[in-house]
């Protein structure tokens, strides 16, 4: 019986990536979150049901997914220091985790990456903790989720935006200034994920998504936020800054598919990019969601708000080309499912 692991398990990413296990496998799944922005399962899961050993939440019928709620710096702690710690407190019976995925972090959108940097710079210790457990543990597999944050802000200028290659960020010659303390931090976990990888022989996969988006995201970020406010008809409609700012948008079910694709075949820390390959501007957003709301409004840019790089987007090339991968969903489509979640919440 193979046990999985996954951090931030509560949160967007986590979350699905948890479910996706759950329907493909029939493996067990040790998921860690400190509820600071996730919620408890009870409210993503269908048929919740759970019972408790210890402080340990057993859930489900066939008792699949095990939560242990709480800081994963604290658990790391406890792994470090007594390694057979899950079998001695919990009885829990195996003996290494086989893949781990690691979604744990401060993450939050552009107000909190440019309105409380150095909350975010706690991610460098939770990756530090975390890289360090990985070596001594030596699970069978390891996901590192950096971002797009990573490549160099020059990059993605106004009079100079290019489509971003995983090349453009290569440690023997070029780095760059990645995005704020969060961008640091996705680069650095790239660096020990290269390090575990190269020094310890643990087999690491790192992605970089670019903007992953879903029915299920909280309001903080923009795609829902926006299609919230198109389902109630906002006119004029508010844009961050100018709207003329860009990101690459991929659907997070695209997202988890490529997941499985870079921790199938990449073992050496390296990292794939994960978007759409397309550049699309906060008003042409705006314009998607308002045509699905049949309204035409007028646009009023809030030039206070921080608005982050001028355009964020990636090249699909390398992954295209060597996977044969594309993501499924289209910019149409996604944004359709993620107005309609927010229409009906209005109901
Ligand atoms: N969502 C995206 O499009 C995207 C893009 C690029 C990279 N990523 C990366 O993917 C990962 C997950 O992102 P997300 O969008 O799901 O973010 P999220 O904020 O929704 O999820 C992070 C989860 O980690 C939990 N958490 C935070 N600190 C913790 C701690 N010390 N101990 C235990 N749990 C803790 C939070 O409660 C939350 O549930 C992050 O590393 C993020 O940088 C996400």
């Amino acid at each position: 019986m193979k046990f999985h692991l996954v951090s931030g398990a509560c949160g967007f990413v986590g979350r699905n990536m948890v479910k996706r296990l759950l329907a493909t496998t029939t493996d067990k799944i040790f998921i860690v979150d400190n509820l600071s922005v996730g919620t408890h399962p009870s409210t993503w899961l269908d048929n919740f049901s759970s019972t408790f050993n210890k402080d340990l939440e057993i859930i489900g019928k066939d008792e699949r997914l095990y939560f242990w709620k709480g800081d994963f710096r604290k658990l790391l702690h406890k792994l470090t220091d007594t390694p057979d710690y899950l079998q001695k407190e919990y009885g829990l019976q195996f003996d290494k985790f086989a893949d781990v995925f690691h979604f744990a972090a401060i993450v939050g959108g552009r107000a909190m990456i440019e309105g409380h940097p150095m909350i975010v710079a706690l991610d460098l210790a939770i990756d530090a903790e975390f890289f360090y457990w990985v070596c001594e543990h030596k699970p069978a597999r390891v996901m590192y989720p950096s971002s797009s944050a990573a490549y160099p802000i020059s990059l993605q200028s106004t009079t100079h935006a290019i489509a971003l290659s995983e090349s453009d960020i290569d440690f023997k010659k070029n780095l760059g200034t990645p995005d704020m303390t969060y961008g640091w931090s996705k680069l650095t976990g790239e660096f020990l994920a290269q390090i575990a990888a190269k020094h310890y022989g643990v087999s690491v996969a790192c992605i970089r998504p670019f903007s992953g988006y879903g029915e299920d995201q909280d309001l903080t970020y923009p795609v829902p936020a926006i299609a919230a406010r198109a389902a109630k008809r906002e006119d004029p409609f508010e844009v961050w800054g100018s709207g003329k700012q860009g990101r690459d948008f991929v659907h997070i079910d695209d997202v988890i598919d490529c997941i499985m694709l870079a921790m199938d075949n990449i073992s050496d820390g390296s990292a794939i990019n994960i978007g759409s390959g397309k550049l699309t501007s906060f008003l042409e957003l705006i314009e998607v969601f308002s045509k699905i709301a049949g309204y035409t409004p007028t646009i009023k840019p809030l030039l206070d708000k921080p608005v982050g790089v001028h355009s964020r987007y990636s090249n699909m090339d390398y992954v295209n080309n060597t996977f044969g991968w594309k993501p499924k969903i289209s910019i149409e489509e996604g944004m359709r499912r993620v107005y309609e979640k927010q229409k009906s919440n209005l109901k």
